[in-house]
């Protein structure tokens, strides 16, 4: 009889690969990182925050390599991607997590700001998908790729009428149709593609929430399993989409939100 450990490490043959993830300093992508190091991939952290993304991979333990880029700036993350392959050959697991999320009235949204959003959370997850399948590609293997998506692209009421944040929203509706098209598109090379969207997580990036008493106690009474998530909740999701545990699926993105938009 199959032990427990066995099942385990043949739903989760990680060990050995190689792993990119964006976003990696803080939050979500911090814990999915820090996930796929503990099942012993070769994990490259990927941050435009220099020290806390080396603090975050020195912290991990594992095999685990920091490098600093700004995904705005397409071509750093091509030079990135290059030095990564150079360095530990094909990309087999990426998950796109960096994101930024910046509120303001439509009437008001300054254009350069809209541009960044937007090149941050679409165009950088289209271009370091692009990079890792290319490299795939060549290798002849097949591989994972895991973007995060949110609510917010789901959904326009999350969060009631306060709060506007249209480049937010516009990104992460694309991040959800983007991993469809690419599902399809890369299919036929066993490359999967699949999406997390997020509620609410307890991360900078909702400190400002998180902070306020009582914008958690309203927040935690619209979500059904009555809380806000841990990052390790999210990061445990994305680590089945990569897996081989999940190997027929692709083109999803997964809700991840206790309820909120059940
Ligand atoms: N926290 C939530 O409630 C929530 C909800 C839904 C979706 N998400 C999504 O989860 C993902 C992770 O966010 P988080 O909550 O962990 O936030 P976070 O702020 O903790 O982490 C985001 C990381 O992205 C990095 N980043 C931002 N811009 C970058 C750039 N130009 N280049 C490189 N790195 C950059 C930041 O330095 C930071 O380390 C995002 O895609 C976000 O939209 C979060």
């Amino acid at each position: 009889m199959q032990q427990p450990s066995d099942l385990l490490a043949q739903l989760y043959p990680i060990a050995g690969k190689t792993v990119v993830v964006t976003g990696a300093a803080s939050g979500i992508g911090k814990a999915a990182a820090d996930m796929f190091c503990q099942l012993g991939a070769a994990t490259y952290y990927l941050d435009a925050n220099e020290s806390q993304n080396a603090a975050a991979a020195l912290e991990a333990g594992g095999e685990a390599t920091a490098l600093p880029v700004d995904l705005a700036d397409f071509a750093a993350v091509e030079d990135t991607f290059e030095r990564i392959e150079a360095r530990s050959g094909c990309i087999d697991i990426l998950v796109n997590s960096a994101a930024l999320n910046r509120s303001s009235p439509s009437v008001d949204q300054d254009m350069d700001l809209w541009r960044k959003v937007l090149d941050v959370n679409l165009g950088a997850v289209f271009l370091a998908s692009r990079l890792a399948a290319r490299s795939l590609i060549r290798a002849g293997r097949a591989g994972s790729i895991v973007n995060v998506a949110s609510v917010g692209g789901l959904s326009a009421a999350t969060t009631g009428r306060g709060n506007p944040n249209p480049s937010y929203r516009a990104s992460k509706g694309g991040v959800v149709n983007l991993t469809r098209a690419l599902a399809i598109e890369w299919a036929g090379y066993g490359i999967r593609v699949n999406g997390v969207a997020p509620g609410y997580v307890r991360t900078p990036m909702i400190d400002r929430l998180a902070n306020d008493p009582k914008r958690v106690a309203e927040t935690e009474a619209k979500v059904p399993l009555g809380r806000i998530a841990e990052p390790a909740e999210i990061a445990s999701v994305i680590a089945f989409l990569a897996s081989e545990g999940a190997s027929m699926i692709t083109g999803q993105t997964l809700v991840v939100d206790g309820g909120l938009l059940a």
